[in-house]
């Protein structure tokens, strides 16, 4: 009940989350894909539906968390897919936080047919998918606050901070794979937030308490 009191500070907003790993096939039994399990992503789209916001989550069809209430869900599976995704939902919201893990690379062709084993060693090309959020930040409308996230496992935020530059992003949500508590499938995340205002290094809280710090940010505070 304590979290249905709180101040709807986000009401009137649209909010677009994007959460989860893409997939990208090969053939028709496998898939390249990451480690990314969409809790992050999730427990933004919750902490901003919770404060009033009108959320959109697209979610990746590999991400097995409980749906969030009084959230519209987009399901993506390929980088391609959330790029149409963030085209079609993003570009007339007032923020969008790109949590999702996206593929660089995909697979060069998708074989109609289980490839078969042969002997010896197989190579598979792969090409670039598009950077969603670098075209986002080429696009953007004046009032679309964009958030994006970063995993480094060196140089941080040196690392970080070029690519809130690159992609001209508001904000960028910076987390050292390497630091205990951080990173995929656990509850918590050592992150470090980064603005054009300057770096905020956030001790280690729950992927919640994060996501009210992302919401804190779309609400201005
Ligand atoms: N991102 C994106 N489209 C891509 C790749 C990444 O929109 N094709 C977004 C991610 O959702 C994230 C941000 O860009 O919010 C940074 O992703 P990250 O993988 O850390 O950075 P890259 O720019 O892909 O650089 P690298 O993986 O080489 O570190
Ligand atoms: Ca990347």
């Amino acid at each position: 009940l304590r979290e249905l009191a709180c101040a709807k500070d986000l009401k009137g907003k649209k909010v677009v989350v994007s959460a989860g790993a893409t997939q990208e096939p090969m053939d028709p039994v496998r898939y390249l894909t990451n480690h990314s399990t969409g809790k992050m992503g999730y427990a933004v789209a919750r902490a901003c539906m919770l404060r009033g916001a009108d959320v959109t989550l697209l979610a990746s069809t590999g991400c097995t968390l409980p749906p969030v209430p009084f959230v519209k869900t987009v399901p993506f599976t390929t980088a391609a897919d959330l790029f149409e995704a963030v085209k079609a939902n993003a570009m007339d919201a007032d923020a969008l936080v790109m949590a999702a893990a996206v593929a660089d690379y995909r697979p060069a062709t998708v074989a109609a047919d289980k490839v078969k084993k042969h002997d010896g060693e197989m190579n598979i090309a792969l090409e670039r998918t598009d950077d969603i959020l670098a075209w986002v930040g080429a696009h953007k409308p004046e009032k679309l606050f964009v958030c994006g996230f970063s995993m480094e496992t060196r140089d941080l935020i040196e690392n970080s901070t070029a690519k809130l530059h690159k992609k001209n992003m508001d904000m960028i949500v910076a987390n050292n794979l390497k630091v205990p508590g951080a990173g995929f499938g656990v509850d918590t995340n050592v992150v470090t937030i980064i603005t054009a205002q300057g770096v905020t290094e956030l001790p280690l809280q729950s992927k919640d308490a994060v996501a009210g710090h992302i919401a804190d940010a779309i609400a201005g505070k």
